[in-house]
This record gives structure tokens, C-alpha cells and sequence, in this order.
């Protein structure tokens, strides 16, 4: 290089920050939507799994029964698929490296010769029309050793015969879960990441190897969230491997720490976003909050997971039909998977109805895999909206979570209709109300919910809002720095016709009712197939962001190729008016990209308003 070169690009770099800012990899374009594209979920999975229900103490009659029991009351045709065995099944790790199965609690598992094997339980689940779960550890050691120290089915043996987690055996144990016993689910926990630290109960017991947790719960700064995702993702490389037919679902279950909600969807198909449920109402709606304004993370194939139902139990059992009514419409609506926990054979008649009521089920089922999202909220009536495949159709939750009556409201606008008739169906009483224009209202008595399906005609004409395709979209980078990510934090995150933090998008003092709001220094990408001819939006800086919070580029991009870049934008400029041509595009990425944010303030927020494909 020249001196004269090099005085231009030492300028260049000093004079304009913007560039410097664009030399993130993450910010780069990918031209494909990076979401998991592996396994077999593209609606959220539905069956039982026996933990809240039997905890360690399960056996192999336990769960026969229940599934028998559900084989016959109907919620196996409903669409209760999978079986799952959770935490308790292991004895011990051998000398060869292999499990060894507790066979006193599966007694199937025995064979004439060699090591146990859960072959027959899987090939006889698979017979009676099920699929078959298991669970394991991301770490050495799992859950119920670090929690439930009296459990009677906790591995035996040397420190080294207790480590049955996967770590250090990836490859070989995920091979024999798959192709030996045929297993098509896999849940994996990461108690061995976080639980046996130095000077823990576990470790001092003496019964356990010691090792420095890469999951702190509840402090973002000392876990290390890049090690826990290169741990998973390694987990969900090896799943495709031994998995050639694809016929398996990967759940990732770290209880919404190491900031899973950013990768969970490039390395799996469904993860936590909270710590357990416990059958209480405060603790379904902490549970549920940890998903419900997480709307674009989740989509076919990759799905927010609040947890299992805990329908059946504690505030959710037959004694409380309108609590577990709430729960399951909530779940529902959310696209949670729907994972029944309690013991079937002592159902009450009206939770077995309610948890197979089949337009309910449709709508979490529903195949454009949109999240509900929440258009109104006075902290005590939340009401969802879930725009379903059929044109114009929209499930709608409005859930009073309080203890006193209220009333739920809906309009049209609300639910991305044209004012005018709208047909609406109560999905609880299966009937069709009497058409309607005009807001729809409901009393709500003291938790009660009211779940509708509504037609009518969308707002939006021709064109496709990107919040009513929230399915198609994948936040690949959402702005947050990673040590922001804490734990229960449910907000900060892009949103749909809303900033970060749930307020309407304002820009330059002109509000927008649609759009996606986020942090800059984020990468949206949209699934357009081919679809659609035109890409427009009004992008600018948000009002509510800090006006000394630097600079925003805007950018757009179809299958990797630059169609847009707007000049540099301030907080106060006028928003930028962006129309680009799409037929053909795959991938539609959207890209905001600060300037000259100070190195450790939030990036500032920025609006993709009235953002539609035609
Ligand atoms: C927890 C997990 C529960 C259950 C339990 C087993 O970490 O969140 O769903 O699997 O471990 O010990």
C-alpha cells in the first residue's frame, strides 16, 4: 500500500463510524433464514411427560398406564403424541462408557444378554401410535442429584460412574438414544452447568466432581452464554447426524438463562424460557409472561417453552376448571408446546374435555406457527391476538388475571381487521356468537379468559403486515448485549407494532400503529419464499430512545444483496420511506446499524414502521 492509500483508509476509519460499526460479522447479511431446520416440530409438540407428576419416583407401569389412559380417553387422537421419560432412569455410566439403565424402575430394558436397552419401550410406545422422549444433561451430572439429594433413583457408584450427562459422551449417547433405542425426543437439561460448583451442596457431599458453572442463575454478567450455546449447538449438529430421517424433536432446557432466547432457535426446537412451573397461578403467569412478548422468536420448527402444564394439579385441578381453562388457552395461545403433567388415571372427566377441546388445540396447532402477541395490557386484562393461516382468521385470548371481575374489550384494529362484520366463534362454548361491528366485550370474572376465533376482512387489504407473519420472521440478532440478557427480564427484545419496552413506535413525533420495534445493531430476517413482489416500510430512529444515543444506518436485503441502505439517522429525523422491489427473494433481512453508540450504552431504538410485503 501506498502512504497515500494508507492516509485514505486510516481517514476513512477515523471519520466515519459507521463503517467501523459495519465490520460486525453478525450484522452482515446472511442471505438464508439461520433458524434450526432440523427435527420434527413444525407445530409446537404435544403429549405427557411424568415429571410433575411422579418426579424420580416414576416406573415403567406408571407411564404404561398413563399412556394406555390416554390412548383410550381420546387425547392421544387429540394430538397427545409424544411419551417422555424425564430425570431418574439412569443407574449408572460403565467402564465402556455406555448408561446403564435402572432396570428395577424398566423392567423392559432387561436383555438375555449385554447392556439394557430401551428398545422394546420405544418399539412398544411406537406401537400403540406414540412417540417416545427421553431426557439428559448438557453437563456431567444432572438435575436431581444437585435437587433432590433424597431421591431414591439417584445414579450409584464411583464420582465418575455418576456422571451420566453428556458431556465428554455427546456423540456416543445421543447415538444410542437414537439409533439403538429409537427414541424421537430428547430433552436436555443443564443442571451439570450450573449446579456443582466448588463448595455447592452437591460437590461437598463428596458424590460429585466439581466444576466452575458456565450457567449462573440469575446473574447474566458471570454465565457464560457463548460456551452454554456452543455446548447446545454442538448437541443439535450431532441430533441431525444421527437422526438422518429428521423424525426427532431437541429441547433445550435451560430455564430461559445464558440468554437461550438468542440462540435457542439456531441450535433447537423448542427452549425454555423460565425456571419450572409450579402448579400456582403466580407461577403460570410468570411463566407465561417469560414468553408472551417474545412473538418473533418463535415460528415452525423453533417454538418459546413456558414450561409444562401444570393442568391437573395444585391451582389447575378439577377444583379450578377456570384457572386451567386460562392456562391452557394461554399456552395455546403462545404456540407453547403442550406437555401434560400430572397422572391421567386419576383425571376428573372435565380436564380430560378440556385439555382435548380440538379448536383449541387447532389454534396452538395452527400451520403458520405465529405466536399470539399481546395488543393491550392494564395490568390486569392482557388480550392476545394470534393471526392463523386462513386469511383473515385470528385466534383472540382476553385473560383477566386478577382476583376482582373486569371486562375484556377487542376492536378490529386490534386484531389487524377492517372495521365491519366480523365473524366470531367462542372456542370454549364451540358456538358462533351473533356477527358484530364494532369492539367485542366481555365480563371476565377473577381469572377467567374468553378465547374467540374471528374472521373478518385484513386491515391490510392485499398486502402482508410482517406482524400478522410473525412465523416467517427470525431475530437473528436482536441488539441486546449479551450481558444485558437477564434471566426473567421479558423486555428489550424486538417487538411487534411496539418498541422494545411495549410502548407504540413514534418517530419524528409521528406515531405508527404497525411495525416491528427494536434495539439497533439488530438483524431481522423474514422467510418471503419467493411470495411477494415489494418490501415497504418508514424506518427511522424511536422517539422513546435517548436522544444523545448516536447514529442508525438502515439497511435491506434480499438473499444476501444490498436493495436498500438509508444516509445515517438521528433521533428527530424524519423517518426514511423504503420500497424495494422482492419478487424472487428467499430472505428478506432487515438491519439496523448504530453508529456511535457509547461502548456500554444500549443501542438506540429504531422502528420499522407499517413494514409490509405486497
Ligand atoms: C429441571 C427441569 C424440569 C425437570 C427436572 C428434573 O431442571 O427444568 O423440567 O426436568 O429438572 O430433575
Amino acid at each position: 500500500m501506498t502512504k497515500k492509500t494508507l492516509l485514505a483508509v486510516a481517514l476513512a476509519i477515523a471519520s466515519c463510524p459507521v463503517l467501523a460499526a459495519e465490520t460486525r460479522d453478525d450484522l452482515q447479511p446472511s442471505g438464508r433464514f439461520s433458524v434450526y431446520g432440523h427435527g420434527a416440530a413444525a407445530t409446537p409438540p404435544m403429549g405427557w411427560n411424568p415429571w410433575n407428576a411422579f418426579r424420580t419416583e416414576v416406573t415403567q407401569d406408571k407411564i404404561l398406564s398413563v399412556a394406555e389412559t390416554i390412548k383410550k380417553n381420546g387425547l392421544q387422537a387429540a394430538g397427545y403424541r409424544y411419551i417422555n421419560i424425564d430425570d431418574g432412569w439412569w443407574l449408572h455410566r460403565r467402564a465402556d462408557g455406555g448408561i446403564q439403565i435402572r432396570t428395577s424402575m424398566f423392567p423392559m430394558a432387561k436383555t438375555a444378554s449385554g447392556p439394557p436397552s430401551f428398545r422394546r419401550w420405544t418399539e412398544h410406545l411406537h406401537a400403540m401410535g406414540f412417540k417416545a422422549g427421553i431426557y439428559t444433561d448438557v453437563g456431567r451430572n444432572a438435575c436431581s442429584q444437585a435437587h433432590d439429594p433424597k431421591s431414591p433413583n439417584l445414579p450409584v457408584g464411583t464420582t465418575a460412574e455418576r456422571e451420566i450427562g453428556l458431556s465428554g459422551f455427546e456423540y456416543s449417547d445421543l447415538r444410542t438414544v437414537f439409533e439403538e433405542w429409537g427414541f424421537d425426543y430428547v430433552k436436555v437439561d443443564a443442571c451439570g452447568l450450573a449446579d456443582f460448583a466448588a463448595g455447592s451442596a452437591s460437590v461437598t457431599s463428596g458424590r460429585y466432581g466439581e466444576s466452575r458453572p458456565l450457567i449462573v442463575r440469575g446473574d447474566a454478567v458471570a454465565t457464560d452464554a457463548d460456551k452454554v450455546e456452543t455446548m447446545y449447538a454442538r448437541v443439535g449438529r450431532l441430533l441431525s447426524q444421527v437422526n438422518p430421517d429428521g423424525d426427532y424433536v431437541f429441547s433445550i432446557c435451560p430455564w430461559g438463562e445464558a440468554a437461550v432466547r438468542d440462540w435457542g432457535g439456531r441450535h433447537g426446537n423448542l427452549w425454555r424460557t423460565s425456571e419450572d412451573i409450579v402448579p400456582t397461578w403466580k407461577s403460570m403467569l410468570h411463566n407465561f409472561d417469560s414468553t408472551s412478548r417474545r412473538e418473533l422468536y418463535a415460528g415452525p420448527g423453533r417454538w418459546n417453552d413456558p414450561d409444562m402444564l401444570a393442568i391437573g394439579l395444585g391451582e389447575f385441578d378439577a377444583d379450578h376448571l377456570v384457572e386451567a381453562r386460562t392456562h391452557f388457552s394461554l399456552w395455546s395461545i403462545v404456540s407453547a408446546p403442550l406437555l401434560i403433567g400430572f397422572d391421567l388415571n386419576h383425571a376428573a372427566p372435565a380436564l380430560v374435555e378440556l385439555l382435548s377441546n380440538k379448536e383449541v388445540i387447532a389454534v396452538n396447532q395452527d400451520a403458520a406457527g405465529n405466536q399470539g402477541r399481546l395488543v393491550a395490557d392494564d395490568g390486569q386484562v392482557q388480550v392476545l391476538v394470534k393471526p392463523l393461516s386462513v386469511r383473515g382468521e385470528r385466534a383472540v385470548v382476553l385473560v383477566n388475571r386478577g382476583d376482582t371481575p373486569a371486562e375484556g374489550v377487542v376492536d378490529a384494529r386490534q386484531m389487524r381487521l377492517k372495521d365491519g362484520a366480523l365473524q366470531v366463534r367462542d372456542l370454549w362454548a364451540q358456538r358462533d356468537l351473533p356477527a358484530t361491528q364494532g369492539a367485542l366485550r366481555f365480563p371476565l370474572p377473577p381469572r377467567a379468559s374468553v378465547m374467540l376465533k374471528v374472521k373478518g376482512e385484513p386491515a391490510s387489504g392485499d398486502a402482508t403486515a410482517l406482524g400478522e407473519i410473525t412465523g416467517r420472521i427470525h431475530v437473528a440478532v436482536d441488539g441486546l448485549p449479551i450481558y444485558s440478557a437477564k434471566p426473567a427480564e421479558v423486555s428489550g427484545t424486538p417487538r411487534v407494532d411496539a418498541t422494545p419496552y411495549g410502548k407504540p413506535l413514534q418517530v419524528a413525533g409521528q406515531a405508527y400503529a404497525g411495525g416491528i420495534g427494536a434495539h439497533a445493531n439488530s438483524r431481522l430476517e423474514v422467510l418471503t419464499s419467493k411470495a411477494f413482489r415489494r418490501f415497504s416500510a418508514v424506518a427511522g430512529l424511536d422517539d422513546s430512545g435517548d436522544a444523545a444515543n448516536g447514529n442508525v444506518v438502515f439497511k435491506v436485503y434480499g438473499d444476501g444483496k444490498p436493495l436498500y441502505e438509508s444516509a445515517p439517522l438521528r433521533r428527530g429525523a424524519k423517518a426514511v420511506r423504503i420500497d424495494v422491489p422482492v419478487s424472487g427473494v428467499q430472505v428478506l433481512e432487515l438491519v439496523a446499524v448504530a453508529g456511535d453508540t457509547g461502548k456500554d450504552a444500549l443501542p438506540p431504538l429504531v422502528a420499522w414502521a407499517d413494514a409490509q410485503l405486497h
